[in-house]
């Protein structure tokens, strides 16, 4: 049974474009490009994007072979289809493969990625353990997980902590929840959780040193990412940004195992609910013979959200 915390719904929404093409947010766009491509491998076989939305990020990977874009909603990833095409899901694998899924119950089969994202996806995670346990599951031994965060140890909730405007301590461990399924992490709470499931970090970048209306106004986006680019590597000492982007590696174990690609996309997934391996194919859904579950593929989208048939 499906008993997994709850997901903050994106179905329907306008997020694309009233927070990023007209939110005035080009200078948040282009830092975390400054960032991701400091951390990202030149090139890899299989990408796991974590929350893609609408796939604004996608691009930035294409030194990959093949992306899987997954997002609870299939909204955010019809306009990420529609901005990097939709590509025929059965056979072959394609550059892009979509998959509807909640990321506690993810519905692929164990070490299958060498390389994973979550972009601000982590920050609507009620039990974000979880979550990076089912991302450590899929991926490989020496897979790269670029991981970014919201950071309840910011400037500005430091200040406000320290004048008697905010309730909530920035310097303890525990996440924060400052608006119902948005959480502020602390940037050792992650490091203890990643290593805790066997990552090692490479890297940490702070991003978005200069979030503030005024500078915003004053300075066009590209100087501001620049500068902000040349203060990233600041991570490494003191994280007192809103967002941190962390590249963790997995610790290599004897069991690696190779990743063969090209590959049949229906070899990467299991069934969600009853972990079975063998899906079976059929025209409009992936049929699980264990316990009977039938996975819908609507719009060239693999959807493992709730299965099309009643429990038998
Ligand atoms: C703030 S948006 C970020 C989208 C994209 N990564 C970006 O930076 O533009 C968060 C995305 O996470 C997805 N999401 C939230 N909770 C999820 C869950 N439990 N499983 C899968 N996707 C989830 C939402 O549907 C949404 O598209």
């Amino acid at each position: 049974m499906n008993n997994t915390p709850p997901v903050c719904n994106y179905e329907g929404s306008d997020y694309q474009t009233s927070f990023w093409d007209e939110g005035g947010r080009e200078y948040e766009d282009r830092a975390e490009a400054i960032a991701l491509k400091r951390m990202l491998p030149k090139s890899g076989k299989l990408m796991l994007e974590l929350g893609a939305g609408a796939g604004r990020n996608t691009p930035r990977y294409a030194g990959f072979e093949h992306i899987v874009l997954l997002d609870y909603s299939t909204t955010q990833l019809a306009q990420a289809q529609q901005k990097l095409g939709r590509s025929d899901p059965q056979g072959a694998a394609p550059k892009y493969i979509y998959v509807a899924a909640d990321i506690y119950r993810l519905p692929f089969r164990d070490q299958q990625f060498d390389a994973a994202t979550m972009i601000r996806a982590l920050h609507h995670m009620a039990d974000a353990p979880k979550a990076l346990s089912q991302i450590r599951n899929v991926l490989q031994s020496n897979a790269v997980f670029i991981l970014e965060f919201a950071n309840k140890l910011n400037l500005k909730s430091i200040l406000r902590f320290g004048l008697g405007r905010q309730n909530w301590n920035p310097f303890t461990l525990e996440p924060v929840e400052f608006v119902k399924l948005n959480f502020d992490f602390h940037p050792k709470a992650i490091r203890n959780w990643l290593e805790g499931l066997g990552f090692s970090i490479e890297k940490t970048l702070t991003v978005s040193h200069f979030r503030l209306g005024l500078l915003k106004r004053i300075f066009p986006a590209k100087f501001l990412a620049a500068l902000d680019g040349l203060f990233q590597p600041t991570g490494s000492i003191w994280q007192f940004t809103p967002s941190i982007f962390v590249k963790a590696k997995v610790e290599e174990k004897s069991n690696t195992k190779a990743n063969g690609v090209p590959f049949n996309v229906i070899e990467l997934f299991k069934c969600p609910e009853c972990n079975n391996q063998n899906l079976e194919e059929k025209n409009d859904h992936l049929y699980c013979s264990t316990c009977k579950a039938q996975w819908a593929i609507r719009d060239g989208i693999y959807d493992f959200r709730e299965r099309t048939n009643k429990v038998v």
